[in-house]
């Protein structure tokens, strides 16, 4: 069986305004309604679990699930202060056996496709885990605090990781346990499972798979959705 947890606790102030970035709408629809669609789109997932900050739970079941008749296929529950703490409040949430696999997705990626999301799937239940990722356009450079470039990373070796990142659950729930008794901080979930010594799978990502961070990408995001829809 395959699960979802779909993050959407964070505070969304680089958007600069009041309204946090998954309730920001795109093509008149809030950026995390447009994120769920596609899930149920796949018809995939047993379940999903949505973690949303504790203020703003009865506003997305009546604003965001309601809307799109998800009430049976969503589960929602708080999330914590770090993004890391909220996908392990869904990871406790999700009812998945120890050999089923879950997607832990961006809620703010609206734009992340059913292909991505089956392509995940399938390599996560291979592999064990996997990370959509596209090579980076930029040349990467690693720097001191105080901006002094330490060193120019070789291009063909980095990747911009994306979500949805796929893995069996018992691995992944083993991953966040250790991090959490090690106070380790992570900027994603693949990263708890690579220091495990476990391996993690690059599945092409996609250009159009933005993280919507900032009042820019959510231009480009209108502009990729209009695109898609003719
Ligand atoms: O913080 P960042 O931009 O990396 O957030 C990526 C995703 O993680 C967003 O969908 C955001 O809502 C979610 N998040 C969360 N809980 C937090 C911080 C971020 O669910 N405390």
């Amino acid at each position: 069986m395959n699960w979802a947890i779909v993050v959407a606790a964070g505070s969304g102030r680089r958007m600069g305004d009041g309204v946090p970035k998954p309730y920001r709408l795109l093509g008149g629809v809030p950026i995390l309604g447009r994120t769920l669609e596609i899930f149920r789109q796949s018809a995939s997932f047993e379940e999903i679990v949505l973690v949303v900050a504790a203020d703003a739970m009865n506003a997305c079941r009546r604003e965001v699930i309601a809307p799109l008749g998800m009430e049976d296929h969503v589960s929602v529950v708080a999330g914590g202060s770090e993004r890391q703490e909220s996908v392990c409040a869904g990871l406790e949430a999700c009812r998945g056996r120890d050999d089923d696999v879950v997607l832990i997705h961006d809620g703010v990626r609206p734009l992340v496709t059913v292909d991505l999301l089956r392509t995940c799937l399938a390599k996560a239940a291979d592999h064990g885990a996997c990370v959509p990722a596209i090579p980076s356009a930029d040349t990467l450079k690693q720097a001191r605090p105080n901006g002094r470039i330490i060193k120019t990373l070789p291009r063909d070796a980095v990747w911009q990781a994306q979500t949805p990142q796929g893995f069996r659950l018992a691995l992944i729930r083993t991953a966040h346990r250790k991090a959490r008794q090690e106070s380790f901080r992570g900027t994603d979930d693949a990263q708890l499972v690579e220091r495990l010594g476990k391996p993690v799978h690059i599945v092409p990502g996609s250009r159009t798979n933005i993280k919507i961070t900032c009042p820019e990408d959510l231009i480009l995001a209108e502009a990729f959705w209009q695109q898609r829809r003719t």
